[in-house]
């Protein structure tokens, strides 16, 4: 009888953030296919070359949500910023998206890819300050995917289209005031709509970011600089806090066959904009609050109309393991 031994390479991932997407990430990856040799939070970085416990870790951080540092495992606990000496074939940034250091932020995400690692983002701020340079970079080492609500892989594959025939963007990126606007359309209060996103995991860590229009903001900014390369300085672009729309008006923009949406709109021209438009009911922008749409409108009056569920902490960890699955068999296809 001959016994065959068959090994299997498995890929190593070092995993930046570990709170709720962070956390679903790791739920849900292959651990077949990949092991963590490393996870940092703000504070710490633990690594283990022939991969972290996940379970243990997973347990760990159900019981204290802060402690990344009782991860009481023979692992090696250094203090953060160890990742930059990072060595793992995928790097996956769940960090949180802190548009005051999206300029450091972005310089992490270089030396990552300089360091010749695939880098999978569902943290924006790097992105923000500069997806334009990360693209043209580094384009068959970087996964956008999740933090464009599971459209960033579309955006990649057809951006050179994009670049040579968009004239403008409309976006419907965030699914968390998408919701808020199908409750008060049913009747609720704003507070009821907002806890209720809050009840289905809707809400970032930081609620503003969602309720206040910044993160519709960031998506636009963010496909209008991949596509038309301007930096945009979102302190000086008008934004519509939810508080401040009239509940009655979005009932009665339903009452006559219409909906609202937070539409994030950038132009060629520099514009950009963000306001609850009304939207016709058979509009691609007319989004449930389990998907976003970003729709793309090209010089011959067509449309490119991208759509997404990565949407929660568990829809957005489903967009990154798209990614690093498109990721690892490029690479594998590359090394044949
Ligand atoms: N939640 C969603 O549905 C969703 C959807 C799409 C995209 N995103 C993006 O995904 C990212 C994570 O969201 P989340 O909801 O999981 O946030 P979260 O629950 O607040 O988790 C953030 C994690 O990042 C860690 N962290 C903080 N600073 C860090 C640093 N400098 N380096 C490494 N890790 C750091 C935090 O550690 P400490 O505990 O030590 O602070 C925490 O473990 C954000 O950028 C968000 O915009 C979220």
């Amino acid at each position: 009888m001959v016994l065959s031994i068959f090994y299997t390479h498995l890929k190593s991932i070092h995993l930046l953030g570990v709170g709720k997407v962070g956390c679903a990430f790791l739920s849900l990856l292959d651990q077949n296919k990949y092991k963590v040799t490393g996870v940092s939070d703000s504070k710490y970085t633990i690594k283990n070359p022939c991969g972290l416990d996940i379970a243990e870790l997973l347990k760990t951080k159900e019981q204290d949500k802060q402690a990344l540092s009782s991860y009481k495992l023979s692992n090696e606990i250094s203090e953060n910023n160890s990742y930059l000496r990072n060595t793992s074939e995928f790097c996956i940034d769940t960090s949180p998206t802190n548009l005051k250091r999206s300029e450091e932020s972005f310089k992490r995400s270089q030396k990552i890819l300089q360091q010749g690692s695939c880098l999978i983002l569902a943290a924006k701020d790097s992105l923000f300050y500069g997806i334009d340079e990360l693209l043209n970079e580094y384009p068959t080492q970087i996964g956008i995917n999740a933090a464009l609500g599971g459209t960033g892989r579309n955006l990649i594959q057809h951006l050179q289209t994009l670049r040579n025939y968009c004239f403008a963007i409309s976006v419907v990126g965030n699914a968390t005031t998408t919701s808020i606007i199908e409750d008060i359309e049913k009747g609720s209060t704003l507070w009821e709509g907002i806890e209720n996103a809050g009840r289905n995991g809707l809400l970032e860590s930081d609620p503003t970011f969602d309720l206040d229009g910044s993160d519709a903001l960031i998506k636009i900014s963010i496909v209008a600089k991949a596509v038309f390369g301007f930096k945009y300085q979102l302190n000086k672009i008008e934004r519509q806090h939810i508080q401040n729309i009239d509940p009655e008006l979005i009932r009665y923009r339903k009452k006559i066959g219409k909906t609202t949406r937070l539409i994030g709109k950038a132009n060629l021209d520099g514009s950009l904009k963000i306001s609850y438009d009304e939207v016709d009911l058979n509009s691609p922008l007319c989004t449930t609050h389990f998907s976003v749409a970003y729709q793309y409108h090209l010089n011959n009056n067509s449309n490119l109309i991208f759509t997404g569920n990565g949407i929660g902490p568990i829809g957005t960890a489903k967009s990154i393991i798209e990614d690093l699955t498109s990721h690892s068999l490029k690479r594998e296809t590359k090394n044949d």
